[in-house]
């Protein structure tokens, strides 16, 4: 993987606390420790309810801090030489620390500095940045309690991430959801860069990546053609791919526009994310930014097909037994982008299949005339539309296909990154 920006070798402690977004926290890690990050644990006694210490430690592959009132011997031996005492040695370690997910309780125990639990005294005695990633029911969210508690430690500097939008553990709709793990690395590794340990010495074996400081044009989520004020023509993307594409671009230490038709991310520096409906706007959000672009990946799931004249009121029911919507082709924004594209852009087209994926694939690219075709299934138990991974091949203008398994969408992301900067060449200094 392409080093620049990454959070290869940087030093991560994650405070999990109780509560279900707790079931993300293994992917969390897992992507983590792939990008090359060192990871340790610390356990609320909530958390250690919904999850067993064992599994993080597992994933996190370094000991779990689950007490403050550790047995001798038992903290952290990696830590070097110290008190042997978990938190302290933590707190000390740690370049950057995320507390997911950060239930009402735990936010109300770290803006008050409460330390009779192993979270909130290693979180007390570590002095690096903090981010913050709660998750709860939208009533506690929105409490002005809680209001009070996340206004406190953002003043105090903490990053916080989320909450999004979704299903909650109530069953409601409704803010209160863990943000997608793709922010939150994204916020960790923002995190590091706004505060660079000053012992660190520069890797120099890591050449940058030739997307440092260029400008990633990435496409998300599914576009919505009005049927009438209130229906539209969708799809059922969710925006996590381009979501993943936009981090993994972030941490080639790109500047990054996210157009997006899925709900918008939590903000985060080094991404502008402009929302958008139709393809019609995408086509015109695209087209503002593209003359800059040094990398368009186009992972939205753009409608084909729009209704020609959408209904200026609500179309009724009654009075009818039969509807028909005239409808008529959506621009198609990759040609549109191969065709304008600045000199030196990367074009990167994506294909949603629903059968065998190398014959379409290859047709696609050359019928859109791209740099590389990332082919993914959009049915089945392996879709890649909708749902938290995806699998793909992804086909170079050669021909030559290459398949990354199915895994998370942030792991695919990467991969596709690096295909795409090895095309990018060398930085242009020119
Ligand atoms: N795309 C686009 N504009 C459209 C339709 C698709 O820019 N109006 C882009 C998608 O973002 C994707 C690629 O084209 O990067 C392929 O999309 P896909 O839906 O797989 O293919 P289509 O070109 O729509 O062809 P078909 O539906 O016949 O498979």
């Amino acid at each position: 993987m392409t080093g620049a920006g990454g959070l290869s070798g940087r030093r991560i402690l994650v405070h999990v606390c109780g509560g279900i977004a707790v079931v993300k926290v293994p992917e969390l890690l897992t992507t983590l420790r792939r990008a090359g990050a060192v990871v340790r644990v610390t356990m609320s006694p909530g958390a250690q309810a919904f999850i067993a210490p064992m599994t993080l430690q597992a994933l996190a592959g370094g000991p779990v801090a689950t007490t403050l009132l550790e047995p001798p011997g038992a903290a952290p031996a990696a830590l070097g030489p110290g008190h042997g005492m978990a938190h302290l040695e933590l707190g000390a370690w740690a370049e950057v620390q995320l507390v997911v997910p950060a239930t009402a309780d735990m936010c109300a125990r770290l803006a008050l500095g409460l330390a009779d639990e192993v979270v909130g005294a290693t979180a007390l005695a570590c002095p690096a940045p903090l981010v913050v990633a709660p998750a709860m029911e939208a009533a506690m969210w929105e409490h002005p309690a809680t209001r009070a508690h996340l206004a406190t430690l953002a003043d105090r500097g903490a990053r916080v991430v989320g909450p999004v939008r979704g299903r909650l553990a109530s069953g409601r709709d409704d803010i209160g959801r863990l943000a997608p793990v793709e922010a939150l690395v994204l916020a960790v590794t923002d995190a590091l860069k706004a505060a660079p340990d000053p012992g660190r010495a520069p890797d120099p074996g890591a050449p940058p990546s030739p997307l440092a400081g260029t400008l990633v044009l990435v496409t998300a989520g599914g576009t919505r053609e009005p049927i009438d004020p209130v229906r539209f023509l969708g799809n059922r993307s969710s925006g996590r791919m381009g979501l993943a594409l936009a981090v993994a671009a972030r941490r080639h230490g790109a500047e990054v526009v996210l157009v997006t038709a899925a709900p918008p991310p939590p903000p985060a520096p080094g991404l502008r994310v402009v929302e958008v409906g139709t393809a019609e706007e995408m086509l015109a959000a695209v087209r503002s930014v593209l003359p800059r672009a040094r990398l368009v990946l186009m992972a939205a799931a753009v409608a084909d097909w729009r209704v020609a004249a959408p209904a200026g009121e609500k179309l009724r029911r009654a009075g009818r037994d039969r509807l028909r919507l005239d409808l008529v082709p959506t621009p198609d924004i990759l040609r549109a982008v191969v065709a304008e594209r600045p000199p030196g852009c990367v074009v990167v087209g994506f294909a949603a299949e629903t059968g065998e994926l190398e014959g379409p694939a290859r047709a696609k690219l050359r019928a859109k005339g791209v740099d590389l075709l990332v082919a993914n299934r959009v049915v089945g138990p392996d879709s890649a539309m909708g749902g938290e991974g995806a699998g793909v091949l992804i086909v170079g203008a050669d021909g030559v296909g290459r398949r990354v398994p199915f895994g998370p969408k942030s792991e695919v992301a990467a991969a596709i990154l690096d295909a795409a900067a090895r095309l990018a060449g060398p930085p242009d200094h020119g």
